[in-house]
């Protein structure tokens, strides 16, 4: 894993800009993409940068069961006001959360990540090292599936929610080997409260008690980290 450490979000956003220009100029397709607050300054250089993202395929880690696009707290919704209406991209997906038949979405799912192999996979940390929804006990070779939130989970969701009985219990989320078949890895972490997820990630054995070290698997991951959610390291 490559670590680059930097002053704040602000920075770290520009960093993973660099990263996601320099493999366009090269001539990627596919961008793999996360939601919460962690790559909102990421999304904030892309809106406000003069690149083109019409020839570019997006695909979204999850979204919430029982929400759709036109709910606020959805991550369609915020993958829409947050970049894509500034910045069209050819096509987009993300996962629906109001499928009718939830299983047949998952393998819906899996089949738009093999017919559009992601290039660079954006991903944030959950504080009990979850990436995607995928929460500890995962199967690290999981593939996207329909998945239980924990309640430290729903507890740091549901600032996004008026209430925490509002927070949805299930998501949609790609799995952690659907994630990993990504060709690069570009993990964002800030904050205190990322700390340990962090030092788990990068020192710890790779174990299903912190999904996010199944990244030490794969060959080609840049973490990109705060003062505060390296201090552990
Ligand atoms: P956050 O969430 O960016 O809102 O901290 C990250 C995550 O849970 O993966």
């Amino acid at each position: 894993m490559e670590i680059i450490r930097v002053k704040d979000a602000a920075a770290g956003g520009k960093k993973a800009f660099e990263i996601i220009q320099q493999a366009m100029k090269d001539g990627i397709h596919t961008l793999g993409l996360a939601t919460g607050s962690t790559p909102i300054t990421l999304y904030q250089e892309m809106t406000n940068s003069d690149l083109d993202f019409s020839n570019m395929t997006s695909v979204n880690l999850d979204e919430y069961v029982g929400l759709g696009g036109e709910d606020k707290q959805s991550y369609r919704y915020f993958m829409n006001e947050n970049l894509f209406n500034q910045k069209p991209f050819k096509e987009t997906f993300v996962p629906n959360g109001k499928a009718e038949d939830l299983q047949a979405e998952c393998q819906r799912y899996d089949d738009v990540i093999a017919t559009h192999p992601i290039d660079i996979q954006i991903l944030g940390i959950g504080r009990n090292g979850h990436i995607g929804f995928n929460e500890p006990g995962t199967p690290l070779d999981s593939k996207t599936s329909v998945v239980n939130l924990t309640e430290s989970t729903i507890e740091a969701n549901k600032r996004f929610f008026d209430k925490v009985e509002d927070v949805p219990t299930k998501a949609v989320s790609m799995g952690i080997g659907s994630i990993l078949q990504g060709k690069k890895m570009v993990l964002m972490a800030y904050g205190e409260d990322k700390a340990d997820a962090i030092k788990g990630m990068v020192d710890g054995p790779v174990t299903t008690h912190l999904p996010a070290s199944a990244l030490q698997n794969h060959a080609d991951v840049v973490v990109i980290v705060d003062d505060a959610a390296a201090s552990k390291l």
